[in-house]
C-alpha cells in the first residue's frame, strides 16, 4: 500500500454498475494512437474501468488529424476541447489533441466513480471546452524543502536542495491532470538561495526530466525567476532592464534554459514586492521589467507571468494617505497598453492578501488593453491553515461573477480572464496551491476538495460550488447518501462560519502577525504592512471613499459609487470602505457593535455544530479520513473559541456598549 491517499483516483469497484452500460468498446479519435497524453489516457481509461467496473474495455482509433502541437495561448481552448458520445457498444472520445483524450478519458471516470448513469451523460453527445486558456497551480516550495504557507508536510518536489523525482511526482501530475490543470509553477515566487540556479546546469537534467513526466498529463512547466538573477549568479552588476549587458545576458541565458528543458513554458515574476528586486530599482516601470524578459522567451513560445503584488510594504501607521490598496492599480494601470504580447499580469482576486472577504481587485476592469490572469490561493494562509475547514469554491464562484463594468458585455472577471473581453491570446487562472508531502497531500482531508474544486472550477466556470462539492465526496469520502449529504451540509458553509468568527465586515487581518493563524486584533494595526482596521472608542473601518483614500473611485460605475456610499456598500465588505460608528445600523439591521457579537457567537457555535456533524460519521467512513478531520475539528474549535472571545472583547471594551443579548463577553 502506498503511503499517501489517492484521492479522486481511488478508483474503488462500483456496486451499481449495471448504470455505467457495458463500455465493451472506448474509440478514440482525432488524434494519433502514439502520442504520449494518449497513451496516458488509455492507461488511466483501462487501469479505472478495470478498478471500478472489472471490465477490460477494447480501444479504437479513428483517424487521427494532423499532428500538432498545443502553442501556449488561446489556442488551448481549442485544442483541449472534448467531445463524448455513444457509439454502438461503447463510448467514443474526439478531440484535437492527446490533451482533449486525456480530460475526455477522466470525465469518463468521473461519471463512473460517481456512479451517474453513462447513458444519461453523454446520450446527447458531451462537448466541454475550457474556460480558461491556463490553468495553473502556483507551489510556494523552497529547494530545501519547506514550503511558504504550506499546511501539509514539506515539498514533494525539492529535498536538501535538489529535486526529487520519484513515483509520486507522476501520482501528482494524474491527480491535477483528473481535474483540467495545465500548468505549473514549481518553485516560490520569492526566488532565493538554490532556487536562484535552477536557470543553470545545477539543475538542467532534472528538470528537462520533470517537465517530460508533466508533458504527458498534458501540463506545462513554469519557473517563478529572481529577477536579479544578472547580478546574483550573473556576475553582472546590475538588473536594469534596459541595460545593454543585461540584455545580452538573459539573451544566453534563455537559450541555454530552453535547449535544456525543451518542455519549458514561461516564467512567473515576482518583482519589486516585499523585498524582491525589481526594476523600479534603476527607475523604470514594470513594463520595462516584464517586456525585456518577454521579448526574449517569445523566441521559445514562451510567456512571463507578472505579479502585480506591488505595494510599499513600509508604510508608517499615522500614515492616512498611502493605501495598501490602491497599490496594484496605481502601479500597473499608467503602462495598460504597453506590456507586450506574451505577457500576463497575474493579479491577486482582492487589492490585499487573500484575506477571508475582500473586494475585487480593481485592476479587472481597470486594465483595457493587457493580458490578465486571476491569482486566488488554495494554501489557507489567512482562512484556517488547513486546520478549520473552509471550502473557498464558493468565494471563487462570488469573484469569477463579478460584474466589472468595463464594457457592455462580458464583463465579469470570468469573462476577462477566459480571454473573452479583450480578446487577449494569453489568460487564465492560478491558485496559490495547498499541497505538500502529507500522507493525503492537503493536511486537512477536506481541503483536498479546494484542490480538486479549484482545478474543476478553472475548467469550467459554470459548474456550481454545490456540484463540485458532491463530486469531491462521492469521489473521495463515500458515496453513501447520507455521508454526501453531512460532508456537504459541513463543507458549503464553512467559509461563512469562518468568516463569522473571524474578522468582520471586510475589514480583514486581525490574524497573528507573520504566522497568520489564530487572533490578535491589534497586531497589523501598528506595523508596517499597510493593514489597519483603524477602531478607537468611536467606530471601526478604513475610510477608502472620496473623503479618504480614494481607492472605491478606482472602480468602474455603478460600483465605484456603489461603494463609496455607506448606505448602497454591501453589509459583509462596508468596513473595508467605511470608517463608521460602532452605532451605525446595517442593511441588516443590526448595529455595527451587535453585528459583530451575533457573527462571533454564531460563528463560533456554527464551527461546534460542523464538528458534530463530523463526529456523527464515525464508523460510517474510512477511519483514517475520520481522525484525520476530528483532529482538525478539534483545533478549530479552540481557534474559533479564540477569535470569538478576543474580538468580542476588544470591541467591547473599546466601545463600552454592551451585547443586546446579555451573552457572556470577557
Ligand atoms: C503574502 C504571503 C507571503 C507571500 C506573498 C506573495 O504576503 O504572506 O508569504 O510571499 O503574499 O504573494 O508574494
Amino acid at each position: 500500500m502506498k503511503d499517501y491517499a489517492k484521492l479522486w483516483l481511488a478508483y474503488s469497484p462500483k456496486k451499481n454498475n449495471r448504470e455505467c452500460g457495458d463500455l465493451k468498446k472506448i474509440y478514440i479519435s482525432g488524434v494519433s494512437e502514439n502520442d504520449k497524453i494518449v497513451k496516458n489516457a488509455v492507461a488511466e481509461l483501462k487501469a479505472g474501468l478495470k478498478a471500478m467496473l472489472d471490465i477490460e474495455p477494447s480501444i479504437e482509433y479513428g483517424s487521427a488529424g494532423p499532428d500538432i502541437k498545443i502553442q501556449n495561448g488561446k489556442d488551448m481552448q481549442d485544442k483541449e476541447e472534448y467531445t463524448i458520445s455513444i457509439k454502438d457498444s461503447g463510448l467514443e472520445i474526439a478531440a484535437k489533441s492527446g490533451a482533449g483524450i486525456l480530460y475526455g478519458a477522466f470525465d469518463i471516470l468521473r461519471t463512473v466513480a460517481c456512479e451517474e448513469s453513462v447513458e444519461k451523460a453523454y446520450a446527447a453527445g458531451k462537448t466541454v471546452r475550457p474556460s480558461n486558456p491556463l490553468r495553473m497551480l502556483n507551489h510556494w516550495d523552497n529547494m530545501d524543502g519547506s514550503i511558504e504557507r504550506g499546511y501539509s508536510g514539506e515539498s514533494f518536489f525539492y529535498e536538501n536542495n535538489e529535486i526529487v523525482i520519484d513515483e509520486r511526482t507522476k501520482d501528482y501530475a494524474r491527480l491535477i491532470a483528473a481535474v483540467g490543470i495545465n500548468a505549473i509553477v514549481i518553485n516560490n515566487v520569492n526566488v532565493k538561495q538554490a532556487a536562484s540556479y535552477m536557470i543553470t546546469d545545477r539543475y538542467f537534467d532534472k528538470l528537462a526530466q520533470l517537465g517530460e513526466i508533466l508533458a504527458g498529463y498534458g501540463i506545462g512547466l513554469y519557473m517563478s525567476l529572481n529577477y536579479a538573477s544578472t547580478i546574483e549568479i550573473g556576475g553582472l552588476d546590475s538588473a536594469d532592464p534596459l541595460d545593454e549587458k543585461v540584455i545580452e545576458w538573459w539573451k544566453v541565458k534563455m537559450a541555454e534554459v530552453f535547449k535544456k528543458i525543451p518542455t519549458l513554458k514561461g516564467f512567473l515574476v515576482k518583482a519589486d514586492s516585499e523585498g524582491r528586486p525589481g526594476p523600479f530599482t534603476y527607475g523604470r516601470t514594470q513594463a520595462d521589467g516584464a517586456n525585456m524578459l518577454a521579448d526574449i522567451v517569445k523566441d521559445y513560445d514562451a510567456i512571463i507571468i507578472w505579479r502585480c503584488f506591488v505595494y510599499n510594504c513600509k508604510q508608517d501607521w499615522r500614515d492616512r494617505k498611502t493605501d495598501r490598496a490602491r497599490a496594484g492599480y496605481d502601479n500597473f494601470i499608467p503602462m495598460d497598453g504597453d506590456y507586450h504580447d506574451n505577457v500576463i499580469l497575474q493579479i491577486k482576486n482582492g487589492p490585499m492578501d487573500f484575506q477571508i472577504r475582500e473586494p475585487i481587485s480593481p485592476l479587472f476592469g481597470g486594465l483595457k488593453k493587457t493580458n490578465q490572469m486571476l491569482e486566488v490561493q488554495i494554501a489557507q494562509e489567512y482562512t484556517g491553515h488547513q486546520i478549520d475547514v473552509c471550502y473557498l469554491i464558493p468565494e471563487f464562484k462570488e469573484i469569477l461573477g463579478f460584474k466589472t463594468y468595463c464594457s457592455e458585455k462580458d464583463d465579469t472577471v470570468a469573462d476577462i480572464i477566459s480571454g473573452k473581453t479583450l480578446g487577449s491570446r494569453f489568460s487564465g487562472i492560478a491558485a496559490v496551491t495547498n499541497t505538500g508531502n502529507d500522507f493525503n497531500w492537503t493536511g486537512n482531508y477536506l481541503a483536498g476538495a479546494n484542490l480538486y474544486g479549484f482545478g474543476r472550477l478553472a475548467f469550467d466556470t459554470d459548474l456550481s460550488a454545490e456540484q463540485i462539492a458532491e463530486e469531491f465526496v462521492r469521489m473521495t469520502i463515500s458515496e453513501n447518501e447520507e455521508v454526501v449529504s453531512a460532508v456537504l451540509e459541513i463543507l458549503l458553509p464553512s467559509r461563512e462560519i469562518y468568516e463569522r468568527y473571524t474578522s468582520p465586515l471586510g475589514i480583514g487581518w486581525m490574524v497573528t502577525p507573520a504566522t497568520h493563524y489564530g487572533c490578535s486584533v491589534d497586531g497589523y494595526e501598528y506595523d508596517r504592512w499597510g493593514t489597519y482596521h483603524r477602531a478607537d472608542h468611536l467606530g471601526i473601518g478604513v475610510d477608502r471613499t472620496d473623503k479618504g483614500t480614494g481607492y472605491a473611485l478606482l472602480y468602474n460605475e455603478p460600483n465605484a459609487s456603489m461603494y463609496n456610499s455607506p448606505d448602497d456598500c454591501p453589509d459583509e465588505l462596508v468596513l473595508f470602505f467605511h470608517h463608521l460608528p460602532y452605532t451605525h445600523v446595517l442593511h441588516s439591521g443590526k448595529t455595527v457593535i451587535q453585528h459583530i457579537y451575533d457573527t462571533h457567537f454564531e460563528g463560533y457555535a456554527q464551527a461546534r455544530e460542523l464538528a458534530a456533524k463530523w463526529d456523527s460519521l464515525k464508523g460510517k467512513i474510512d477511519d483514517a479520513i475520520f481522525d484525520n478531520v476530528k483532529e482538525r475539528f478539534e483545533r478549530q474549535l479552540y481557534n474559533a473559541r479564540e477569535w470569538c472571545d478576543q474580538v468580542n472583547s476588544y470591541f467591547y471594551r473599546k466601545s463600552g456598549i454592551p451585547d443586546e443579548k446579555g451573552r457572556e463577553i470577557w
